[in-house]
């Protein structure tokens, strides 16, 4: 009988905030202008003050950084950019003593292009077991110097590259979806399933609470590789991760990739016992439908998914009540818990994506308190929690291979790097305590210099900041996540007001222009996003109160 994910249990992760650190951007405890381990492991008592049951953190592994470590060349040693397995160490035993769960990255889909797998398979002939690893494919066309189908890479272009063989001849095409430089793995062949159960294993076994699995419904490709259609004959590339989701494509969610988060689950069962306690593990499936996301929660595959349905939902009461409604409707057949995020570190950030200005933070602020109610787990992305807006990264800084692989074509994306400036630590001028203090310079992407007030220093203590506010909604949510229960009413208020209740708390958010009489229920006041409401809720505003 396989290991299920127990409905009626309740370890750690079915109600977590987690706290996603991308450790470039953390904190540098070396002062070369890159976040790096002993850099996270000297944060971690503020992140147990901020309240945070567990953190999220980005790739770290051996790496040519072409996707900011998405792009892996070896899978069980740190780059030496981050620090070393030591350092890795070191910070998963501070984490655990500080009570604070730890989940890393881990990135199946592809590789490296420096991985040894991919250095041996373009020394290899075709047909060798080498190339078996890789989608490699002979070109179409008489000569073979067209890509062997239309599919386009997420980050721009086509998703298919051209080796030139070891005697300088055009050779076989390789699959890329995302940059040329992370070529895809041929899930197809056993020996790629096998080496990555192994590498969950190494991570397991040196006490790792979890795994974010990145690009979850991707690995397995139709068979046949047919051609995609794509959505608009003048574009070849879709313009976010959020519109790549958006069509049914052979590239994405096959029904063959079940089958490995079934091993998966039952490799990560064997743990529960351990003395660190149950694994888990949340997809990154930016599958098309809810109904296709539930797929890979269910009882015997992966713990939980991103629902990634908020964070592009217009600034609506109506449409966030739809989120609400529709995801636990959807994860219901399946008992799986659902998870709420705002931001991460492929998307605009929040605060900029509600309008920005004192707007977009009233309402970024409000955004959060109203999915900090709701069961399941929510997801923080580092500096949100400052109420950092995008940056606007002048194109000579910026570095993200999708802005590379479209500068110069009719769809640029200006990529993601905006959302991925250094946090500001303290102090009043770059790198405002990000690295040492004597560092003094500008970190990887420049920090805009009105950055001081936002810093963690500045907010600390400070009334009304929104660090303090952060502090406190997650202070509040600690005494009733736990034991709230699953079930959200949806209930009835003004127009432009969403009224979410949860056990005793009601949540109230008025996403319309003017005061809103408060509902019935909502009895003493417990945190308010912004003004205190006074019989009425101003706009841009949430708040909690104990049911009446
Ligand atoms: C999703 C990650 O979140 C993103 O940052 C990365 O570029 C792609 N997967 C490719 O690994």
């Amino acid at each position: 009988m396989p290991a299920v994910n127990d409905p009626t249990d309740l370890p750690w992760w079915r109600h977590a905030v987690v706290y996603q650190v991308y450790i470039r951007s953390f904190a540098d405890s070396d002062g070369d202008g890159v976040g790096d381990m002993p850099g996270i492991t000297s944060r971690l008592p503020y992140l147990r003050d901020l309240g945070v049951d567990a953190l999220w953190i980005t790739p770290f592994y051996t790496s040519p950084q072409r996707d900011h470590g998405y792009d892996v060349a070896d899978y069980r040693d740190v780059d030496p950019l981050f620090g070393s397995l030591a350092d890795a160490d070191a910070m998963l035993a501070r984490a655990h003593e500080l009570g604070l769960k730890v989940i890393v990255d881990l990135v199946p889909n592809h590789t490296s292009d420096q991985h040894v797998w991919f250095q041996a398979a373009i020394a290899s002939p075709p047909g060798s077991p080498e190339r078996e690893r890789y989608m490699f494919r002979d070109g179409a066309g008489p000569d073979g110097d067209e890509p062997p189908n239309n599919w386009p890479s997420v980050f721009g272009g086509a998703a298919w590259t051209r080796l030139t063989e070891p005697d300088g001849t055009p050779g076989q095409w390789y699959l890329h979806l995302f940059d040329s430089t992370q070529p895809d793995l041929n899930w197809r062949n056993p020996e790629v399933g096998d080496e990555l159960v192994d590498i969950l294993r190494f991570w397991l076994d040196r006490g790792v609470d979890g795994f974010r699995v990145d690009v979850a419904h991707g690995l397995f490709k139709a068979e046949g590789l047919p051609d995609t259609v794509l959505r608009d004959p003048d574009e070849d590339a879709p313009a976010s991760m959020v519109e790549a989701a958006g069509v049914d494509e052979p590239m994405w969610d096959q029904p063959e990739v079940h089958e490995v988060y079934r091993r998966w689950h039952e490799v990560l069962a064997e743990y529960d016992d351990s003395e660190v306690g149950p694994r888990m593990a949340v997809a990154e499936s930016w599958a098309r439908t809810a109904e296709a996301i539930a797929r890979y929660v269910r009882p015997d595959e992966l713990h939980q998914s991103f629902n990634f349905h908020w964070l592009s939902a217009p600034w609506s009461a109506e449409a966030f009540a739809e989120v609400v409604t529709e995801t636990l409707a959807s994860l219901a057949p399946v008992g799986a818990v659902p998870t709420w995020v705002l931001s991460n570190h492929d998307v605009v950030r929040h605060v900029t994506r509600y309008g920005g200005g004192a707007q977009g933070l009233a309402r970024g602020r409000a955004a959060t308190l109203a999915m900090l109610t709701l069961p399941g787990s929510a997801y923080l992305y580092q500096g949100e929690e400052l109420g950092l807006a995008q940056v606007d990264v002048a194109p000579e800084d910026r570095t993200d291979p999708s802005w590379f692989r479209t500068k110069d074509t009719a769809k640029v994306d200006i990529g993601r790097d905006g959302c991925r400036v250094p946090i500001p630590w303290g102090g009043d001028a770059a790198p405002y305590g990000f690295g040492p203090a004597e560092s003094g310079d500008q970190p990887w992407i420049p920090q805009p210099d009105d950055w001081a007030g936002l810093s963690v220093e500045a907010q600390t203590g400070a009334e009304g900041s929104t660090l303090e506010f952060y502090r406190e909604a997650l202070r509040l949510r600690r005494t009733f996540a736990e034991t709230a229960g699953t079930d959200v009413e949806i209930l009835p208020g003004a127009p432009d007001l969403l009224v979410l209740g949860r056990g005793d708390v009601v949540c109230v958010l008025n996403a319309g222009t003017a005061p809103a009489a408060l509902p019935a229920e909502a009895g003493e006041l417990l945190l308010s996003s912004g003004d205190d409401p006074d019989g009425t809720l101003a706009p841009d505003t949430a708040a909690w109160f104990r049911r009446a």
